[in-house]
C-alpha cells in the first residue's frame, strides 16, 4: 500500500521536473545583449575537435609560456613536480569578428572546453601520476577579435629525473621536461617559445630542501630520418635544483671528520696501557653507528654511490689496519729475547741515517722485566753482545711512526677525494 504511494509521488515529482525544463517559463526571454549575440555567433557550427584553421594545411602555432611557482621532489626523488601557470597563445581562425557589429567588443571570456585547446603532453611523465594528470585543462580563457587565444591554466607536471648523489648532500640536479603534441606533427600543432619571457620565475617558491638555481628552455627541431616530411618538434625545459644542505652536513660531513680526529689521535698514543686498544676499537664502533645512522639519511636507490660512503668505508679500513697495528706493538713491547740480527740492521740503518726524523713516538720499555733480562740473564751467556734487549722498542717506535705518516696522507687524500664540500 505504502509502495504504490511512493510510487505516485515519484512520478508526480518528475512530471513536473520534465515539464520545468522542457520549456521557459513565460516572463523569461532570450537574452538579447551584444555579448549573447556574439558568443551565440561564434559558436555557431563550431567543432573544438578539429584544428582552427581554415586549409588544413596551415599549422597552428601554440607559444608556450612556464611561470613557474613551486617544484618539489618527491620522497625517494625519482620524480619530482612543477607546479606552474602555464600561458598558451594561439590563433583560432574561426574566432574573429569586427568589434563594430558587436558593440565594440573586443575580446571575451570563453570556458576552455568550448575551445579547440592544443594538447600539450609531458613526455617524460611519470606514467602512475599520469593517470589523473591529463594533458586537457579546464580553465577560462581569454578570447580577442583576431582570434587569437590566450589560455593560462594552473598545472603540475610530475616528470622522472634521474637524480645523481655522488656529491650528497652538496649535491645539483638537472631533472628536464620534454614537452609537445603527443600525436600531431609539426606541420599540425607547432608549439613554441614566447619571444619574450619564455620562463618566468616572478613569486616562484623554492620546495623542501632545493633550491631552484637555474631554468634552460631549448627547442628541439624534431627531425628524424623515418619522416622527412613531417618534424616533431619538443619543447626542453631544464630545471637545476640545488639541494639545501644545511642539515645533512650537521649530520654528516661533519661527525665523519671528527671520527677521523679520533682514529688519527689514538694512533699517536703510547700502548703501555690499553688506552690506545679502546679509543681506536671505539673509533671502529663508531665508524659502523654512524654507517647505520646515514644510511636513514642517504635517498636509497641513487644510481651511483654517494661519495661520502667511500669515504667512511676506507676510513673503517685505516682504523681497522691500526687496531692490528697496535696489538703487534703491544706483542712488539713485550719481547724478551734478543732481537735478530735483521731488525738490528734495519734499526740501524734507520737510527744512524736521516730516517731518524722519522721516528717521532717513543714506546715505553717494559719496566721490570726490562731490567731483568739486562742483569738476569747474564750468566746464560747465549745473549750475543751485540744485541741490545732495545732493538725490539727501536723497531715498534719506527713501525708507529711510519704507519701515523702512511695513516695521516691516506686521510689526506681521502678528504681530498671523497669530503663532498659546497662549491
Ligand atoms: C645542467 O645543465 C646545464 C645546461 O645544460 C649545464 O650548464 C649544467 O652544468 C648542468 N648541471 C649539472 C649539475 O649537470
Ligand atoms: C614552427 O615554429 C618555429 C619557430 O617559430 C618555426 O621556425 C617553424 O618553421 C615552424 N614550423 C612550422 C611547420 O610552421
Ligand atoms: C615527402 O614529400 C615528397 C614531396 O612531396 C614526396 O615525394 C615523398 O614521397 C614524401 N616522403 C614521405 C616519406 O612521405
Amino acid at each position: 500500500m505504502s509502495t504504490h504511494v511512493y510510487f505516485c509521488l515519484i512520478v508526480t515529482i518528475s512530471l513536473f521536473i520534465g515539464a520545468k525544463t522542457d520549456e521557459c517559463p513565460p516572463d523569461r526571454e532570450e537574452q538579447s545583449h551584444e555579448e549573447a549575440k556574439l558568443h551565440k555567433d561564434l559558436f555557431c557550427s563550431y567543432n573544438y575537435d578539429y584544428r582552427p584553421v581554415k586549409d588544413h594545411k596551415t599549422s597552428v602555432n601554440v607559444k608556450v609560456r612556464f611561470a613557474i611557482k613551486y617544484i618539489s621532489f618527491d620522497a625517494l626523488e625519482e620524480t619530482f613536480t612543477v607546479h606552474s601557470w602555464v600561458a598558451l597563445k594561439w590563433k583560432d581562425e574561426f574566432m574573429s569578428w569586427i568589434p563594430s557589429n558587436y558593440g565594440d567588443i573586443k575580446e571575451i571570456q570563453v570556458e576552455s572546453h568550448l575551445l579547440w585547446t592544443p594538447h600539450m603532453a609531458l613526455f617524460n611523465a611519470d606514467a602512475t601520476s599520469a593517470m589523473y594528470q591529463s594533458d586537457q585543462f579546464y580553465t577560462t580563457c581569454l578570447l580577442a577579435n583576431t582570434g587569437t587565444v590566450t589560455c593560462v591554466p594552473n598545472l603540475a607536471h610530475t616528470g622522472i629525473c634521474r637524480t645523481s648523489l655522488r656529491r650528497w648532500p652538496y649535491d645539483v640536479q638537472n631533472c628536464t621536461m620534454f614537452f609537445g603534441s603527443w600525436m600531431h606533427t609539426g606541420e599540425q600543432v607547432n608549439f613554441t617559445f614566447y619571444q619574450q619571457q619564455p620562463v618566468v620565475l616572478e613569486d616562484f617558491q623554492d620546495g623542501p630542501g632545493w633550491k631552484l638555481l637555474n631554468v634552460y628552455h631549448e627547442r628541439l627541431p624534431g627531425n628524424y630520418h623515418c619522416c622527412p616530411n613531417s618534424t616533431y618538434p619538443m619543447l626542453k625545459y631544464t630545471f637545476e635544483l640545488k639541494r639545501e644542505a644545511a642539515g645533512p652536513a650537521a649530520i654528516v660531513v661533519v661527525p665523519s671528520v671528527v671520527i677521523v680526529i679520533l682514529t688519527l689521535t689514538s694512533l699517536l698514543l703510547g700502548v703501555k696501557d690499553t688506552t690506545r686498544l679502546l679509543l681506536i676499537c671505539f673509533s671502529l664502533y663508531g665508524h659502523f653507528m654512524f654507517l647505520t645512522e646515514i644510511g636513514y639519511e642517504i635517498p636509497k636507490y641513487s644510481a651511483d654511490t654517494p661519495i661520502i660512503l667511500l669515504f667512511l668505508r676506507d676510513s673503517m679500513i685505516v682504523t681497522l689496519v691500526g687496531i692490528l697495528e697496535t696489538l703487534l706493538l703491544m706483542y712488539l713491547r713485550r719481547q724478551k729475547l734478543p732481537a735478530p740480527t735483521w731488525i738490528v740492521n734495519i734499526n740501524r740503518l734507520v737510527y744512524r741515517g736521516a730516517g731518524k726524523y722519522v721516528v717521532f713516538t717513543e714506546i715505553e720499555p717494559i719496566d721490570t722485566t726490562d731490567t731483568k733480562s739486562l742483569t738476569g740473564d747474564v750468566p746464560l751467556g747465549e745473549v750475543q753482545p751485540s744485541s741490545d734487549p732495545k732493538d725490539w722498542l727501536k723497531l715498534a717506535n719506527l713501525l708507529n711512526s711510519v704507519l701515523f705518516i702512511i695513516a695521516l696522507l691516506v686521510y689526506l687524500v681521502l678528504i681530498c677525494t671523497y669530503i663532498p664540500y659546497d662549491k
